[in-house]
């Protein structure tokens, strides 16, 4: 238990410090066409979204980072106030910690704080073979959260020396999770497939979170630690691709390398419901406190808003019905995969 907890304040330090984005999203292969005539007014323009049962101001979620230490308490508490202000939603970090000891359950609690904003719970997928779903529901009703996130790293564990690398059983597991509370999957750099997105789907997962390649790696995060760099540092599925294989299929969070209000617009064009972000908010946060995330989250709605207005979208179901231009290797991607494109390209026409 100490371990967990000094390897998460590990993981705080470096993330705060140290360059532990690698690969790219894609998201430059993704042009969003401009509207000259948008016959909308800037100042009408809605980014208001209903997303897992709850209505978000704007489409983002700051996703789960931390818990389980005194350090953690604050920053969940400092986040999750903002998100309330915002109308935005919020993660906590990983909750093994407070299952494994009660005393530190109050590091995750932000209900004083955030009473009515999307909260949501996280548990890693190896946890669930240590934790029945009774015992995940207790942990996630503990925090008031609306659904419980279940994290799937098997990239970040096969790097990590001593990792969890058994993955048999993972989505009976969840399955298991999925008929006791609302279970967002959610991948942590490495992406998810449509393959997997029908296997979740199945499983009566009710949303995915991409957590594509692009953005943090936690990869090299683990690298960092083990002062030891890593050939899988780049292994993942790109985060504008993984929305293209995920959001037909499932509500889709946008995360992995998501840094400005034109990439969430370009996310939510590609298909995404919600765009999430980790890294930058907890960066946001070491510099400046609970002030800057605000100001900075309220820039980037605002840049969000032009992006919108440019592209004629006088609300977010607009934007996913925009005209997109996709090109290079994402166009590359989809062809290969099978992903059909053509909807994309003409307003008006989408499935
Ligand atoms: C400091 C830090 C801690 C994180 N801890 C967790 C965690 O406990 N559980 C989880 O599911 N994801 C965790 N993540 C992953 C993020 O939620 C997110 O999926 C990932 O960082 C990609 O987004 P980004 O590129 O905006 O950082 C963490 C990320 C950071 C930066």
């Amino acid at each position: 238990m100490r371990k967990t907890k000094s390897r998460k304040l590990e993981h705080l330090e470096i993330c705060a410090k140290k360059d532990v984005e690698t690969g790219d999203t894609w998201l430059s292969d993704v042009s969003l066409v401009h509207n000259s005539l948008p016959e909308i007014s800037l100042h009408g323009v809605s980014t208001e979204v209903r997303f897992l049962g709850k209505r978000l101001k704007a489409p983002i979620i700051i996703t789960a980072m931390t818990g389980g230490v005194k350090k953690a308490e604050k920053i969940n508490k400092a986040l999750a106030s903002v998100a309330e202000e915002l109308g935005i939603g919020f993660g906590v970090g990983s909750q093994r910690a407070m299952l494994e000891d009660d005393s530190v359950a109050g590091t995750y609690m932000v209900r004083d704080v955030a009473p009515s904003a999307l909260v949501l719970g996280n548990i890693g997928a190896a946890q669930l073979e240590s934790y029945n779903a009774l015992e995940i529901k207790k942990a996630m009703k503990a925090i008031g959260a609306d659904a419980m996130c279940v994290h799937l790293n098997p990239a970040q564990e096969a790097a990590q020396a001593g990792g969890d690398v058994d993955f048999r059983g993972v989505i009976k597991n969840i399955a298991a999770l999925a008929r006791a509370v609302p279970v967002v999957a959610k991948e942590v750099g490495g992406g998810i497939s449509r393959e997997a997105a029908a296997e979740l789907r199945n499983a009566g997962v009710k949303a995915v979170d991409v957590g594509g390649l692009g953005g943090t790696s936690w990869v090299r995060v683990d690298s960092i630690r083990a002062r030891h760099a890593s050939p899988f540092e780049e292994w993942g599925i790109p985060t504008a691709a993984s929305i293209m294989e995920c959001s037909p299929l499932l509500p889709t969070i946008a995360t992995g390398g998501i840094r400005g209000g034109i990439s969430v617009a370009k996310a939510l064009a590609l298909g995404a419901d919600t765009a999430g972000m980790a890294l930058p908010v907890l960066r946001w946060y070491s510099r400046g406190g609970a002030k800057a995330v605000r100001e900075r989250l309220n820039q980037l709605i605002d840049e969000l808003k032009v992006a919108m207005f440019l592209t004629g979208s006088a609300t977010v179901a607009e934007l996913q019905g925009t005209s997109v231009v996709i090109t290079g290797k994402l166009r590359e991607w989809a062809d290969a995969r099978g992903i059909s494109t053509s909807h994309y390209g003409v307003r008006g026409i989408r499935w």
